[in-house]
């Protein structure tokens, strides 16, 4: 069942089958900088060890069975960092891409971009857009990448476009639900967010997912983002699986 649809019917998100392993995570991948601060090196080398904690992160949800693996790679507010650190990232993330992509393929990794990644300019745009569509055939995981993405403005931009439909007499303002709502989101074909992780001991969500958070889990844990592996997610896993979810009821 995805987001919109279980808007839609009222009923309760529920993970895979009621079991224990959630179907959705997503990360709030932070700490790169302390952690290449307490070392004395640049933050370049944060992002760097950040982007290899991406990839033990993404083999570990995997093996895991998690269907879906959102990661925060860049908001729409880190535009406001150096000119250097923003194109650090940029480079980082176009590096990764073409170093992983044939690992991504052979482990069934299907990518979906989330954000407006319009901004990162039409060369790294054209190669995500590649990547996105190289790995569209794959089904064991999705990884969702967030990528200038601010919740609050995806959530605009779904207002935006329900009023659009309502002046133009496509729908009645009085259909416009929770469920219609849900179904304008980027994220609207993706299952229901089971559990959101921040990293770093930093306890906010900082604009990201706002809506589709409304039922998951939150786990916050000091570990830095570049120090975060198999065993952090599998432990992570494990606290999602000792909560009892009730959706409000009882
Ligand atoms: C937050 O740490 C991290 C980021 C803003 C960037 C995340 C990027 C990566 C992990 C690298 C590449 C990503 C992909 C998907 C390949 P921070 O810099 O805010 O750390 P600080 O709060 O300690 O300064």
């Amino acid at each position: 069942m995805t987001n919109a649809e279980a808007a839609a019917s009222g009923e309760a998100p529920a993970n895979s089958g009621g079991g224990t392993v959630p179907r959705h995570v997503a990360i709030i991948m932070d700490g790169n900088g302390r952690w290449a601060e307490r070392r004395g090196l640049p933050r370049l080398a944060g992002h760097r060890a950040g982007a290899e904690a991406v990839r033990k992160t993404l083999r570990a949800a995997a093996d895991s069975g998690v269907e879906v693996l959102t990661l925060y790679a860049f908001s729409s507010e880190n535009w406001r960092r150096s000119d250097e650190e923003v194109s650090d990232l940029k480079g980082l993330m176009g590096y990764y891409l073409e170093r992983e992509l044939t690992s991504l393929a052979k482990e069934g990794v299907r990518l979906q971009l989330i954000g407006d990644y319009s901004r990162f300019g039409p060369d790294l745009m054209g190669r995500l857009d590649r990547a996105v569509e190289k790995l569209s055939g794959n089904r064991r995981l999705t990884l969702v990448v967030a990528l200038s993405y601010g919740s609050q403005a995806e959530i605009a931009s779904a207002a935006r476009s329900l009023a659009a439909k309502a002046k133009a007499g496509e729908i009645e303002v009085e259909t416009i639900d929770e469920a219609a709502i849900a179904a304008e989101l980027q994220t609207c074909d993706l299952p229901p967010l089971d559990l959101l992780i921040r990293t770093s001991g930093e306890v906010r969500l900082s604009n990201f997912l706002l809506w589709q958070a409304a039922y998951a889990e939150l786990l916050f844990t000091p570990v830095l983002w570049p120090d975060f592996d198999e065993q952090a997610f599998r432990d992570a896993i494990g606290q999602f699986a000792a909560r009892q979810r009730r959706f409000g009821g009882r």
